[in-house]
């Protein structure tokens, strides 16, 4: 990877993913592509930035043209609870973004790489130690779309030679930006409530068990897979990874390690419950790790300290 363009760098894997691949790539070389919001602060000081719709299969290629791009990440994407409600808009932007992001890679060369989620799974999938290869009839918008995207990047890989490469990625939990319509956002959303109400009401049952990842073991996937060895991989769209399965009482139980007086209630929303139902308990990743060397670094323990520190430091100075 030399020149890469981050499509969706305003998002919440898109903002951490932009400056760590700044770091490691050079500030110059690494694009933040958004379509409406616009990047602030690091993002839009440390880095070029363009306006880049994933619908807009031209102004794609104006930008890989102009800053001759070799790798895209292509993050744009409606997420499942939302898709639910403008399932046309969650196609239009998963799997037309897809098409056209798959279009210019292969006509300048490029690399891809557009995650895959748990939500690929679903009607039929075995839930428990759920296998890389296995039956994946979603019943959400969000999950037909990451199927069809995931046998859309491994055709572009067989038929046209493009490099296409992904994950599917559990509920991601971060500090930076917030997730937004997702089934796995309570796992982020508890940390802030912890911290500033000391109260959490969940939408999902206790019980409900998913895989969950922090972000920088997520971000380290997305950069190691698009730098792994090709002739290792028997994979390619898209790998199962996971770091933790735990469901509200499980989280909720470490975060009163740290805040004893914390307090964790129930509103079921029956949605979100029949989708995280649909879902995996917990993947099995052992393909990521021999093809690739996923090893993913933090867990519950770990990641509760250091989300409930980061969280306390924004209260402190009034930032949420
Ligand atoms: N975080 C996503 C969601 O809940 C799953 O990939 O929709």
């Amino acid at each position: 990877m030399k020149n890469i363009l981050v499509i969706g760098s305003v998002g919440q894997i898109g903002s951490e993913l932009t400056l760590e691949l700044r770091k490691r790539y050079g500030s110059s070389n690494v694009v933040a592509g958004y379509r409406s919001t616009l990047p602030t602060g690091e993002l839009l000081e440390s880095g070029p930035s363009e306006r880049v719709d994933a619908t807009d299969a031209q102004r794609i290629a104006e930008v890989v043209k102009k800053y001759k791009i070799d790798t895209i990440y292509n993050l744009a994407a409606i997420l499942s609870a939302v898709g639910e409600s403008k399932p046309v808009v969650a196609w239009n932007i998963g799997i037309g973004g897809l098409m056209n992001c798959l279009e210019v890679a292969r006509e300048y060369g490029c690399a891809l790489s557009t995650p895959s989620s748990i939500g690929a799974f679903g009607g039929g999938t075995p839930l428990d130690n759920t296998p890389q290869d296995t039956i994946m009839r979603p019943q959400t918008m969000y999950g037909v779309s990451k199927v069809a995207g995931e046998l859309l990047s491994d055709y572009y890989f067989k038929r046209f030679g493009v490099d296409t490469r992904s994950v599917r990625y559990p509920g991601i939990i971060s500090n930076v930006t917030l997730p937004g319509g997702g089934t796995t956002d309570y796992a982020v959303e508890i940390y802030y409530e912890a911290v500033k109400n000391k109260k959490f009401i969940s939408p999902l049952k206790a019980g409900t068990f998913l895989d969950m990842m922090y972000m920088p073991d997520a971000i380290d996937a997305a950069i190691d897979l698009m730098e792994a060895d090709p002739s290792k991989l028997r994979h390619r769209n898209s790998f199962n990874i996971t770091a933790m399965s735990f469901d509200p009482e499980i989280i909720a139980a470490e975060i009163k390690k740290h805040i004893p007086e914390f307090e964790l209630q129930y509103n079921v929303d029956p949605m979100k419950q029949a989708i995280a139902d649909s879902w995996p308990n917990n993947m099995d990743d052992s393909c990521a790790k021999e093809e690739w060397g996923w090893n993913p670094k933090w867990d519950l323990s770990e990641m509760t300290k250091d989300m409930l520190r980061v969280i306390g430091e924004k209260h402190k100075k009034g930032l949420i």
